[in-house]
């Protein structure tokens, strides 16, 4: 490889300048020849805006690098090096939805979990599986890199549906790597993390801090009502007794399993007052675009960073680095287990420690999962595995099924009417259901 050619499926997504500012910082490291900028006509305007500041962004910083825009996603494709997935079906006002259903159930509305998730899995999986189509037809050595959530969800359809190459890509890792170096006041890179789980499902098993075992400090900081979270999942503090049991660090997502009833009172709030956080990014959005018009912009701006999403690129351009220089590193992405966990099944997709080279991505063998969260975690996948058949065949049994089986979801009464509300509030985007 040399002169690489990215493909951005879903370019005028307001995160782009995030990608292209990891693209700038690496520039020494990973030669890209050209940027191809896809989305469709409803996103041509917000395109066109994220295109003229990744062209101001790519001049500031003195780089050769073409960069298009394009609705022609299969151009954008052809022959590319690596494709990066972040698009959202539907856009916002769909999770706007997604977020407000299930709420008449006394249900948690949320963007990547619970029936907010599977309705963003059902929608999502029909296109990932066409653009993997153009992939293998159009450039079959290409990477897949995907943001697109729900990323262990998308992630498991393509790698049981596709030969595509795909890595699963979230910032939850970085970030609680990061939040975890904030409260020991060290430097990051001095800090490694063993993570198991899936997706908006993982846990920190073993925190090490140059080396030394430092997961009990962690523990107990934690336990101490430390601020531990994103910027999308309410700042609720942590119960000291769950965090004491579990003997690992969970993700800011596993609030909305274990706090359930909390989460659910403040979403319900929420959404009468200051709105779901689909409206609140809606307003960030416009603020936003507002910002990158500007002519004199050329840099990703501070204000990004009130997205739930800050440091992604840093995950995804240094993981693009890592397979193009062969670099041997350890990254924490979503793929097949393999045995890595292994009282897992070998062929679901978790999110695990892997070693990265230009072979892909190596899950780390762990050994066995603890019995304090392995019920929780293989309750999650069945759902997730479920999700996917119902979105593949347009099974609805299979769908409401996994519904069911959604720790978030009472029973299979509620989970058939969450759904039939879905699919009548998503006509248009799932097909697969008429
Ligand atoms: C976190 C998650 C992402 C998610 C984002 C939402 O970063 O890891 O998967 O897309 O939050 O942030 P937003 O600002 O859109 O609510």
């Amino acid at each position: 490889m040399s002169g690489l050619k990215i493909a951005v499926i879903g370019g005028g997504s307001s995160y782009t300048p995030e990608l292209i500012d990891g693209i700038i910082k690496r520039s020494s490291e990973l030669p890209v020849e050209s940027i191809w900028l896809v989305d469709i006509q409803a996103g041509k305007e917000k395109l066109d805006i994220i295109g003229d500041l990744t062209k101001r962004m790519i001049k500031r910083a003195k780089l050769d690098i073409k960069v298009y825009t394009t609705l022609n996603r299969r151009e954008a494709i052809k022959y590319a090096d690596f494709v990066i997935t972040q698009f959202r079906v539907g856009g916002l006002k769909a999770r706007s939805l997604d977020e407000k259903l299930p709420l008449k159930y006394d249900v948690i509305g949320q963007e990547t979990t619970g029936p907010g998730g599977f309705a963003k899995a059902l929608r999502t999986i029909p296109v990932i599986l066409d653009i993997c189509n153009d992939i293998e037809e159009l450039a079959s050595n290409a990477w897949l890199i995907n943001f697109t959530n729900p990323a262990g969800i998308i992630t498991e359809a393509v790698l049981k549906h596709t030969n595509v190459k795909t890595i699963g890509l979230c910032n939850v890792p970085i970030t609680m790597k990061n939040n975890i170096s904030k409260i020991l006041d060290a430097n990051s890179n001095n800090i490694k993390i063993d993570f198991l789980g899936l997706n908006h499902m993982v846990y920190g098993n073993k925190v090490y801090l140059k080396g030394r075992d430092v997961t009990n400090k962690v523990l107990d900081i934690i336990s101490e009502g430390e601020s531990f979270t994103m910027r999308n999942i309410p700042d609720l503090k942590w119960d000291s007794k769950l965090i004491k049991s579990l003997e690992m660090i969970p993700c800011p997502y596993h609030k909305y399993y274990y706090m359930t009833d909390e989460i659910l009172k403040e979403e319900k709030e929420n959404s009468d007052t200051i709105g779901t956080r689909a409206k609140q990014v809606m307003d960030i959005e416009k603020k936003l675009f507002e910002r990158y018009k500007e002519s004199n912009l050329d840099t990703k701006p501070k204000e990004l960073e009130k997205r739930g999403g800050s440091y992604y690129s840093d995950a995804a351009i240094s993981l693009i680095s890592a397979i193009y220089n062969d670099k041997d590193e350890i990254h924490t992405v979503n793929v097949k287990n393999e045995g890595a966990i292994s009282n897992l099944s070998e062929d679901i997709v978790v999110e695990i420690n892997c070693l990265i080279n230009k072979s892909g991505a190596k899950p780390i063998s762990v050994g066995r999962m603890s019995n304090r969260i392995k019920g929780l975690v293989e309750v999650v996948k069945s759902y997730e595995l479920l999700t996917v058949e119902s979105a593949v065949f347009g099974d609805y049994n299979k769908g409401v099924l996994g519904l069911s089986t959604n720790p978030l979801v009472p029973s299979f009464t509620v989970a058939k009417k969450i759904f039939d509300d879905i699919i009548l509030a998503n006509k248009y985007y799932l097909p697969q259901f008429k």
